[in-house]
């Protein structure tokens, strides 16, 4: 018996020193796999374990002392509770409570009240043998959706790893933040917040530990609450999660009717919805880092207006500030007197202001909001007890830390005396991995004259080797003298595949200390989520009345509560173009709905192909943002006629759209369904779909089907079966699939300046026909109903109205939209005051062909006709009532 242990120690240390070897495929930098590791696990107490009506607890003692990278940790508790009918929790818990776990919402996430729940979808099952593994059935189909039978339980101090069993060829969606298909295969994601330029594969700025899997047209999903550096290795067959720290605390998410949307639903309801965006977000934006003074910024506003394009709001770069600290004006290039007239311009035309705030702040002592900060002392400190400094842009920097108690205190003031003085119209939060250009406290004890700007370098040369050498040698000498946690901070012993390599490159040094002497370790993919809360609470302590908005960069699990997101730096070049969908298309499962990508690319330079391309999709962005980065030419989108006029065209469906997207955000503030869909999330069962993520649905109801490849002016479309899809622009039937036994492929037209978008046949779409330059002007114009029959003559929809701007309006408006047998009825709720009437609907289908009149209010009406479409116009209907409209 001692003998077989032995050997078998012998082969799990061979396979340990295996795994610690990070091998990269040369070509594409996309890691191979670690073999997974073996090891012993751990045997259930089975005479203590108890049983609830709702759950039970088991208790584990490990079956062999033995480290795989940390220090193991002997008796655990498997709390199992049946939260909802299709949420299951499973958290596996050290028996002292003594691992890191990550914070309750606001700062970290809500864990939600739960009542007893009675039926549920699924059941839960747990093994002894060899060691304990649990099973997650769903009742339905009896599918194991969740299994770490036969796998290795490893729960230590800093390291903790579980595996469980999916199909050889698992349709997995999710995990990020990174640059990949949509669909992923089989490699290792880190989740760690950091700020490279969006490499392939690599971990970046948000933490998303979270996935659904479609597994025979079914889907469910599963979260691992933890926010410490963790890998996520998807191999064939199985699904493993390694995580440096804390607990193994999941959540599974298992709906009845098998609905991707519904696994959204029921993660959001765990993480919170996302914030309800004020309508004048979902305007155009423009933004360009490098524009060097106020006239320039107007320059950009007048050429907008000369070329006719739309423009909601401007956004102001770190440019505007002075030596580049936040809450400063640069008083030669941007002086207050030409920021407010830049302010009120914008206002008058009923546009927007929004300008950058980042977390780190220069270390100057004459600089005030550094020194208020230390006055409140919210700056985070080295375990000696000093201030961490590291390097951002205006030099030596202190980060701020959000779970000091008086770092409300802070950003309130500083937030609300900013709000008070510039009226900008949101906030937008950088480098807030957070992001520092050195490593450790380099800026410590040293003169603050000597944090030269990291724009007033030679080259923007940030550290050099034996800078950096020198730094981690102190870095080490601090910790090993200083730190009072036994733990390994800088080098535990699993090195997740983070991009840079240790954790503290590139970051605030893991050992620095937030209050209470927590080490940024635990915390550290927290750091944006919390300050983003923090920025939140002071725009609404500020005006109780408006909706904030705050673009951030970092993200956690929950983050969408507060803010949008874009993502990050991009190249100009024709995959970034491609990933942007994959990218948007995660935060929709994120909860962050609202999120672009820098149109045109931030990194390089476009061409005119690229951008004119680029902008027809970004104007269908959740998010729609041009920004480009200082070292880059700007590629507005008056650059170029072709460019201009693509965005002309996309925008102005934008625009029309507008009352459809408004709705489609407030589905997603109540129920965490965003407006991006992946196809294969509507049509779960058609698996040509699986990989598709180079068309999207907006809603439900539309189709977009972009060109994303230089050279080319058509498109292979996917059309999914079982429906009929109306041509956006000619309102034409294009394409039939409701007699197709599989998934239809049709080239598509789409020369330079167009972008193929079709309506699904069964959809009322709410619209606002004449388009302005600003949406306030847009919104002010009668509505029109486009309802598009399927093959059956029936069709539905939603509109949501408000006054766009108020957080959480008493006085709102809700219509539901039912078309059946010639008939519309409109029924819901109608509180909002002054609606714009409806003016006009129109009917497409073949049904409509033998229609020439429609009855409102016993009122006769003829109808305008062409093959396939009839209109109804000048009805003026006020939408403050049911209605019912018979077509004949
Ligand atoms: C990094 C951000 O990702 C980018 O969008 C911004 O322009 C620069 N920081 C400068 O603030």
């Amino acid at each position: 018996m001692l003998l077989r242990w032995f050997i078998l120690l012998l082969i799990y240390r061979y396979l340990f020193v295996l795994a610690k070897n990070i091998n990269y495929d040369s070509q594409h930098q996309v890691p191979i796999l670690p073999p997974k590791t073996v090891a012993p696990g751990y045997t259930v107490q089975e005479e203590l374990v108890k049983h609830y009506e709702n759950g039970l607890e088991i208790p584990l003692k490990i079956q062999l002392d033995q480290s795989v990278y940390g220090k193991p940790i002997h008796e655990l508790i498997v709390y199992v509770d049946y939260e909802t009918k299709d949420r299951i929790h499973v958290k596996i818990v050290d028996k002292d409570h003594q691992q890191p776990i990550v914070p309750d919402s606001p700062m970290g996430v809500p864990r939600p009240s739960v009542l007893p729940v009675y039926t549920r979808n699924y059941e839960f099952q747990y093994t002894s043998t060899p060691s304990f593994g649990f099973q997650v059935v769903r009742k339905l189909d009896d599918h194991i959706l969740f299994d770490t039978t036969d796998t290795s339980l490893v729960f230590e101090d800093q390291y903790l790893e579980l595996t469980t069993h999916v199909p050889e060829e698992a349709n997995i969606y999710g995990f990020g933040e990174t640059t990949a298909p949509f669909r992923r295969t089989h490699n290792t994601t880190a989740m760690f917040t950091t700020g490279p330029h969006t490499p392939y594969g690599a971990n970046v700025y948000g933490h998303h530990p979270f996935y659904i899997e479609i597994r025979e047209g079914k889907a469910h999903g599963a979260m691992l609450l933890n926010a410490h550096g963790t890998d996520v290795v998807l191999d064939k067959g199985s699904i493993t999660w390694k995580t440096i720290g804390g607990i193994l605390d999941f959540y599974i998410f298992i709906p009845r009717d098998t609905e991707p949307d519904s696994v959204i639903r029921s993660y959001t309801d765990v993480i919170g919805n996302p914030v309800m965006p004020a309508l004048w977000t979902l305007g155009w934006h423009q933004c360009r880092y490098g524009l060097k003074n106020v006239t320039e910024v107007e320059q950009v506003l007048d050429q907008y207006k000369e070329h006719q394009i739309p423009l909601e709001t401007m956004w102001l770069d770190i440019d505007y500030m002075d030596q580049w600290k936040s809450f400063t004006l640069d008083p030669i290039n941007y002086p207050k007197d030409k920021i407010i007239d830049l302010r009120n311009r914008l206002h008058q035309n009923d546009q927007h202001l929004v300008t950058i705030l980042e977390p780190a702040f220069g270390a100057y002592p004459d600089y005030s909001a550094y020194r208020y900060g230390q006055e409140l002392d919210i700056f985070m400190k080295n375990p000696d007890g000093s201030e961490y400094q590291g390097l951002v842009w205006p030099g030596y920097t202190a980060f701020t830390d959000s779970w000091h108690p008086n770092a409300p205190t802070f950003w309130n003031k500083q937030v609300g005396d900013w709000m008070q003085e510039i009226q900008p119209d949101g906030v937008w939060l950088d480098m807030n991995e957070p992001y520092s250009h050195c490593l450790g406290s380099c800026g410590t004890g040293r003169p603050a004259e000597e944090g030269i700007p990291l724009m007033q370098r030679p080259n923007n040369e940030r550290e050099t080797k034996e800078e950096h050498d020198e730094r981690k040698k102190v870095l080490d000498e601090m910790v090993r003298m200083y730190s009072k946690d036994t733990r390994n901070l800088l080098y535990p012993g699993y090195k997740i595949h983070n991009y840079f390599g240790d954790l503290s490159e590139q970051t605030v040094a893991m050992s620095t200390l937030h209050h209470g002497d927590i080490p940024h370790y635990d915390l550290h993919s927290l750091y944006g989520h919390a300050q983003v809360y923090l920025v939140y609470q002071a725009l609404l302590n500020h005006n109780k009345t408006e909706r904030p908005f705050i673009l951030t960069r970092s993200s956690f699990a929950g983050t969408g509560k507060y803010a949008s997101h874009w993502t990050g730096d991009i190249s100009s070049v024709w995959s970034s173009l491609r990933s942007s969908i994959p990218g948007i298309l995660n935060f929709q499962l994120f909860g962050i709905p609202q999120t672009g990508a820098d149109i045109c690319g931030f990194l390089d330079e476009a061409t005119e192909e690229l951008c004119t391309r680029w902008h027809a999709l970004g104007a269908f962005y959740p998010f729609a943002r041009n920004h480009v980065a200082r070292t880059s030419k700007p590629h507005y989108p008056y650059n170029w006629e072709s460019t201009a006029e693509a965005t002309r065209r996309a925008l102005a469906i934008r625009y029309t759209l507008i009352p459809y997207l408004y709705t489609l955000f407030e589905e997603a503030h109540s129920t965490g369904l965003g407006p991006w869909r992946p196809l294969i999330f509507r049509f779960r069962k058609q698996e040509a779909l699986l990989d598709n993520d180079r068309q999207v649905l907006i809603g439900d109801s539309l189709l977009l089907s972009p060109v994303l490849d230089q050279g080319t002016t058509t498109v292979d479309a996917q059309f999914p079966m079982g429906q009929v899809w109306y041509d956006w622009y000619t309102n034409a039937l294009d394409v039939d699939t409701t007699q197709s036994s599989e998934v239809v492929t049709k080239t598509l037209d789409a020369p330079l300046e167009h972008i193929p978008l079709h309506i699904r046949g069964g959809s009322i779409l709410p619209l606002k026909t004449t388009p302005h330059l600003v949406l306030k002007e847009t919104i002010a114009t009668p509505y029109t109903f486009l309802i598009a029959l399927d093959q059956k003559g029936t069709a539905s929809g939603t509109l949501f109205i408000d006054d766009g701007h108020t957080i959480e309006p008493e006085l709102t408006t809700y219509y539901k939209l039912e078309f059946k047998d010639g008939k519309l009825e409109a029924t819901g709720g109608f509180d909002y005051p002054n609606p714009e009437p409806l003016s006009t609907i129109k009917v497409l289908g073949k049904q409509v062909n033998d229609w020439s009149h429609a009855t409102y209010d016993s009122t006769n009406f003829s109808l305008s006709k062409q093959q396939g479409i009839v209109v109804l116009e000048n009805i003026n209907i006020p939408l403050k009532k049911e209605f019912t409209i018979q077509f004949y």
